[in-house]
């Protein structure tokens, strides 16, 4: 699918408001339309006159004047990309609206967001391919403004590429991405875009007494890796860093997990998928900030090496862990790849990405991020761009309580808290144990990251939760 600025489409699109008198059609179909009451404009509603002997025009409802927002706009050109697709349309003029209180550029990439999303398709494992829709859009705008949404085109691409990345990534399954193959697209997909990979392999895990994540390695045939990502055009900056869950499976280890909850944990490796796939469009657009994301991936698996509930286990920091639950194993993980960056790093913030806690779903239902931070300023920062983006987030509160619970007995930390205690809070309790005090978001995106359902612009499967967030947070972070 190609963008570009201009007006030689063979299709007009005509976009709008609920209550807008039609216009650019003949008057026979504009009182066609009228009469039979095919099109009021509703957000979404397309009316299409299309093929030999018709107008070549589709009427796409963009809804209430006064209700549009970003993410109305993505969801409405989205209903537009759908409509194109059917018809199979090679190209169309859509004009980039003036919307109140919205700048031209900051439209046309949600409309752009909006219609791409529907050639996002899954198939790498079917035999028979899904036809690949292409179309030549024409964004026509006022002369001006012309050069303002050119950038923008460019950027929103970069973005999408790097959500279809992520989406791609969490689709494929265990025996197609593991970390050996994960860490190999990380190095080979990054470093086409400047970015500078190193991956770390088990010796040198061991070797930097990575215990917490190594505990949960060594279930696993597979040997772990460390990935490690750069992106540095600044001198003298302190890096953003960002961690994500890359358990490549999670079958729960010896609290093993049922059929059917196992069977989407192909999944747990959203966190890094995310941000590798950001570190991508970061590279990509060279946004002018450092970022360094860390990725320690492995299987949580059962063979006679692996770790046991009750084992007491150590970590990079020194701190021990007793293992109530082999199945909280992303947290043992993450510990390591945090303390890593706390105290290697000298970070600006850290930002942990997760599919972390089924707890978090209970709390937030599965369209939600469930986040955890030690710091106001950057949680407000990770907010703004969530919403800025169209993704949905939201803070939980930490009190007295959470923090004494994750503490052991036998060991310094429990890595599982009994039922009731609030498990995606205290999750991030854990973690944050880890962070020594630099200023910290956790992600929790176990529900939004995988759905089985499409829902807003987002496919069946794999969303690309939470690229879009992490991309604006770096691009637009300020140091106070
Ligand atoms: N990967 C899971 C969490 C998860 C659940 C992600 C559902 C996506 C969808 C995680 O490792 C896990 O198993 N968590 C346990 C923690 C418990 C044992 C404390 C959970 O949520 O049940
Ligand atoms: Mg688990
Ligand atoms: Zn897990």
């Amino acid at each position: 699918m190609d963008f570009k600025i201009g007006n030689s489409g063979l299709v007009k699109v005509i976009s709008l408001f609920e209550g807008n008198e039609i216009c650019g059609i003949s008057e026979e179909l504009k009182n066609y339309v009228k009469e039979s009451k095919l099109f009021n404009g509703k957000r979404g509603e397309i009316f299409s006159n299309l093929g030999p002997n018709s107008e070549n025009i589709i009427l796409l409802g963009l809804g209430k004047e006064e209700e549009n927002s970003l993410e109305n706009i993505r969801r409405a050109y989205l209903s537009l990309g759908k409509s194109l697709k059917a018809n199979n349309v090679k190209s169309c003029n859509i004009e980039v609206k003036k919307f109140d209180g919205l700048c031209y550029k900051l439209v046309a990439q949600a409309m752009i967001e909006g219609i791409v999303n529907v050639t996002y398709s899954f198939d790498n494992f079917l035999k028979e391919k899904k036809p690949c829709f292409d179309c030549e859009i024409f964004l026509s705008i006022v002369e001006d403004k012309r050069e303002h949404i050119e950038s923008g085109i460019e950027e929103i691409k970069a973005i999408m590429e790097a959500v279809f990345m992520c989406r791609d990534l969490v689709n494929r399954p265990a025996n197609d991405i593991y970390p050996e193959t994960l860490a190999n697209f990380a190095k080979e997909e990054l470093e086409k875009v400047g970015i500078e990979v190193e991956i770390l392999e088990k010796k040198q895990i061991e070797s930097l007494k990575m215990d917490a994540f190594l505990a949960v390695a060594q279930g696993s045939d597979l040997p772990p890796k460390f990935i490690i990502m750069k992106h540095l055009p600044n001198k003298d900056e302190k890096p953003i860093v960002l961690v994500g869950k890359g358990l490549t499976y999670d079958s729960g280890g010896y609290a093993i997990k049922p059929a059917t909850g196992m069977v989407t944990m192909k999944t747990d490796m959203g966190g890094s998928a995310s941000v590798i796939s950001t570190m991508y469009a970061v590279g990509k657009i060279n946004v002018q900030r450092n970022v360094i994301a860390l990725v320690a991936t492995c299987e949580n698996m059962i063979n006679g090496h692996a770790y046991r509930n009750g084992d007491i286990i150590s970590s990079m920091k020194g701190s021990t862990i007793e293992v109530v639950n082999t199945d909280a194993e992303g947290r043992l993980t993450l510990a390591d790849a945090i303390y890593y960056g706390a105290s290697k790093l000298n970070p600006e913030c850290i930002v942990d990405v997760a599919t972390l806690t089924g707890a978090c779903i209970q709390a937030l239902g599965s369209r939600v991020i469930g986040t955890v931070s030690n710091n106001d300023e950057v949680f407000a920062k990770i907010k703004e761009s969530a919403d800025f983006m169209g993704e949905y987030l939201w803070r939980f509160p930490v009190y007295e309580e959470h923090i004494q619970s994750v503490k052991g007995k036998v060991g310094d930390l429990l890595n599982s808290t009994g039922a009731g205690s609030g498990g995606a809070i205290t999750a991030g309790v854990f973690l944050e144990h880890f962070v020594e005090n630099t200023p910290w978001v956790h992600l929790d995106i176990a529900g939004p990251s995988f759905s089985s359902s499409a829902w807003g612009t987002n496919p069946e499967g794999a969303s690309g939760t939470p690229v879009k967030t992490l991309y604006n947070f770096v691009k637009k972070y300020n140091k106070k």
